[in-house]
């Protein structure tokens, strides 16, 4: 089997794609095919050595961090109702592998009938920071939000959960994400490629900033026009706040099995949509981190693997 390895600090084009043993199966452990990697800003964060600091890693490592894919062989610990089911998880060990062995039981969810694999596997990384945005956040009903980065694969979820909390959403991104944006949930659109002061009058209240995009300059933009608002922040763990009295947060972590059961719940219901921008395939690897970084976000890019099958 093959995979996509990080073995220096020289960014997307020095990834390289190599053959790899799978470890034997343990009694904990689950042999997966993996059929869907996400395509995220950690990973070429942590190819260029941007997050030596909050992740220290030992290269060579797998890239990636969340999988999709069907269960071939458990181990004696394990449920045999497992086999041949589509699950998702999380593979702190990386990911971007056509089989892994998962040895960690939370860290791997069944898929429900009625969802997609590849909608399921948009939640991690994806739906599942957004619900801990929002779980963080301690917003309430009837209060306004300002959410940056809102047409990336967090932002594009956190505006449905906003929605069915019934909190308002004035939403941040660029204009060729306008109608995407609309569409979510978002009762504003403001478009960062023009002017904001034109867009954010002084008269407009909001309770909190969710930050997504990691700007600095746009904080302080926002700061100057909404004022003293907390910002809350998935993507920048220090920001010097423009305002003494300006609250700054930043988190990160994990969500429990049970709030992931409950998101892909909402898929299967159709009450959440997986905004799903592009699939590749897992050899253009290189192409699709490119793409994430260039490209206008809708949503998340997915590596495909054992299509085939
Ligand atoms: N703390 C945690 O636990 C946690 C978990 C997951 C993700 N994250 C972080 O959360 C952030 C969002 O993740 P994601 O997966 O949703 O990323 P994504 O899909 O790449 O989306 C990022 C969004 O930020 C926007 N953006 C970037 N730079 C901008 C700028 N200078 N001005 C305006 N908008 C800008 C992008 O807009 P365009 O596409 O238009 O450029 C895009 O909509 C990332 O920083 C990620 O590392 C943190």
């Amino acid at each position: 089997m093959q995979a996509i390895i990080q073995d220096s600090y020289q960014g997307i084009d020095a990834l390289k794609l190599l053959p790899r043993a799978l470890p034997a199966l343990t009694p904990l452990g689950v042999r997966v095919e993996t059929r869907y990697t996400p395509v995220m800003p950690y990973d070429v964060l942590t190819e260029t050595g941007q997050l030596k600091q909050q992740r220290p890693v030992r290269l060579p490592i797998v890239v990636g961090y969340g999988f999709g894919g069907i269960v071939r062989e458990v181990g004696q610990l394990r449920h045999t109702q497992l086999l041949n089911h589509a699950v998702i998880g999380v593979h702190p060990a990386g990911s971007h592998q056509e089989q892994l062995l998962s040895t960690f039981p939370p860290l791997l969810l069944p898929v429900p009938e009625g969802v997609s694999l590849a909608a399921a596997t948009t939640l991690i990384g994806g739906g599942d920071a957004a619900y801990l945005a929002l779980k963080k956040s301690r917003l309430h009903a009837g209060e306004t939000v300002l959410i940056t980065g809102a047409s990336g694969s967090v932002g594009t979820y956190l505006i449905q959960l906003l929605r069915l909390a019934d909190i308002h959403t004035i939403a941040v991104g660029h204009s060729s994400r306008r109608d995407l944006l609309r569409h979510l949930g978002a009762e504003q659109v403001v478009v960062y490629d023009q002017s904001l002061t034109a867009q954010l009058p002084s008269s407009t209240a909001v309770n909190q900033v969710i930050d997504l995009a990691g700007s600095p300059q746009l904080l302080d933009q926002l700061t100057e026009l909404l004022g003293a608002v907390p910002i809350l922040s998935l993507a920048l763990p220090t920001y010097h706040a423009r305002l003494p009295q300006q609250a700054f947060t930043f988190v990160s972590g994990a969500i429990m099995p049970k709030d992931y059961r409950w998101l892909l719940q909402q898929l299967a219901q159709g009450t959440l949509q997986a905004m799903i921008q592009e699939r590749l395939p897992f050899t253009a690897v290189k192409l699709a981190q490119h793409r994430l970084q260039e490209q206008h976000a809708a949503g998340r890019i997915l590596l495909t693997y054992n299509q085939e099958a």
